[in-house]
């Protein structure tokens, strides 16, 4: 075993900076916990004129990447540059050239994880990647390690930051959506570009990995219904409060006989449930196995040295296995071939608000077409409306298949007592 491991760290952002501080603030430790040191060899940036501030003046700045993928000395590729087919290209030859591999890159191990562990268990390289699920939270070590003897049933993740925190914001402080969000993004904490964290796609790339990990079922993205948090409206958050429920964007994530079904949308939660205290920007994963029954993993899900702690636990992982000589066996590929629940089997309760015509008979037709199909109501509450005319309807149902949810939702739009479904979402955790 080589005294000094070297790396080479590509990009240098947030993130790459909090991995070179964590490494020089934290190196007798990693030292003691691996038995060698560990040096940063050379770095990948975009812009070499910038001005770092490099602790260890031996490390090589370079804009070439082959700098790092090409070089014998180079032991351990760390990717914090982001970016999808790009990257691949340079991970991808970094492998082939033996090299190990740690990345917090969500979106490039959603959709190519599989090649890319393909790739590293023929060369016989390590790949780990817990930064990419929830930054800080060890989530994936716990579903892998600790939870590697159970059989787990249901995932439930508030995996977004940035739509937790606008959340948090809309209910406690009643300020609409877009407000939120402006304000977010003036204070540099959501991206200019909101979408993949607005419309649900960074959660769903999390769900896509913790699901494959959980379920050991070789899950796509495409797999995952989406739905996003864009104009979600603050009556619907009070209501959903006055019902006894909070708000949340949640990634469900649901095995059994019948298959696996996967989503990501706003969902109503007790609030007495453990994820409906998880405010701001922080990230929560919980967890329902057969054997260990519910268990819930909390802590930030970005920023510098959360995610660099991930990285470097990575890291550190890399050399562990190094030693004991068992590269490349960290992860296994999926043992069951992919099964997806069908509507029939997707089952879940259902909050509505209506806007209905206030008219004799109203809730009796309404009533009727839901019974049609086995749906009963667990609550319900009607408020007048702004027009004299009409009520405002919130409704909550027991459970129904998503099968049956449908039919009897595309028969309410035939209701001439029905004015408008303003939203619907799912309800989980109180049954
Ligand atoms: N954009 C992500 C979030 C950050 O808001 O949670 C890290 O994945």
């Amino acid at each position: 075993m080589k005294e000094t491991i070297s790396v080479g760290l590509l990009g240098l952002g947030t993130v790459g900076s909090g991995v070179i501080e964590i490494l020089e603030d934290h190196k007798e430790s990693i030292q003691h916990k691996t038995g060698c040191n560990v040096n940063i060899k050379t770095v990948l940036v975009n812009n070499l004129s910038k001005p770092r501030n490099l602790q260890n003046n031996e490390t090589k700045l370079t804009d070439q990447y082959t700098d790092i993928t090409q070089d014998p000395e180079i032991d351990v590729v760390v990717e914090v540059m982001g970016g999808i087919d790009h990257t691949l290209k340079i991970l991808m030859e970094a492998i082939e050239n033996g090299k190990h591999i740690v990345t917090a890159n969500k979106d490039l191990v959603a959709q190519y994880g599989a090649e890319l562990l393909e790739a590293t268990q023929r060369n016989k390289c390590d790949l780990f990647y817990e930064a990419s699920v929830a930054g800080g939270i060890p989530i994936l070590r716990a579903i892998l390690d600790g939870l590697s003897s159970d059989r787990i049933r249901k995932m439930m993740g508030i995996v977004n930051g940035t739509t937790n925190y606008i959340l948090t914001k809309m209910s406690k402080e009643g300020v609409d959506f877009d407000t939120v969000l402006k304000e977010a993004q003036d204070l540099g904490f959501a991206e200019a570009d909101p979408t993949a964290d607005v419309d649900g796609l960074d959660a769903a790339r999390k769900m896509t990995i913790l699901s494959i990990l959980g379920f050991s079922m070789p899950i796509n993205l495409e797999d995952v219904q989406i739905k996003g948090i864009r104009g979600l409206s603050l009556s619907d958050i009070n209501y959903a409060k006055q019902l006894g429920y909070s708000v949340k964007l949640i990634g469900v994530a649901d095995h059994s006989e019948n298959g696996a079904s996967i989503s990501v949308e706003p969902t109503l939660l007790p609030l007495d449930h453990p994820l409906s205290s998880v405010n701001d920007e922080y990230n929560a994963v919980y967890v329902y196995g057969d054997a260990v029954g519910e268990t819930m993993f909390y802590g930030p899900g970005a920023g510098k040295f959360p995610t660099a702690t991930a990285v470097v636990s990575d890291l550190i992982a890399v050399i562990k296995s190094l030693r004991l000589g068992t590269s490349g066996m960290a992860y296994v590929q999926p043992q069951f071939p992919k099964k997806m629940k069908t509507k029939n089997d997707t089952i879940t309760k259902k909050y509505l608000r209506l806007h209905v015509h206030d008219q004799p008979g109203m809730l009796m037709e309404l009533t009727k077409i839901f019974a049609q199909y086995d749906i009963s109501f667990d609550q319900i509450i009607q408020r007048k409306a702004d027009a004299e005319d009409e009520r405002e309807l919130m409704m909550i149902t027991h459970q129904v298949s998503e099968a049956d949810f449908e039919r009897a939702y595309e028969e309410l739009g035939k209701l001439s007592s029905i004015r408008s479904v303003d939203s619907v979402f799912r309800v989980e955790g109180s049954e």
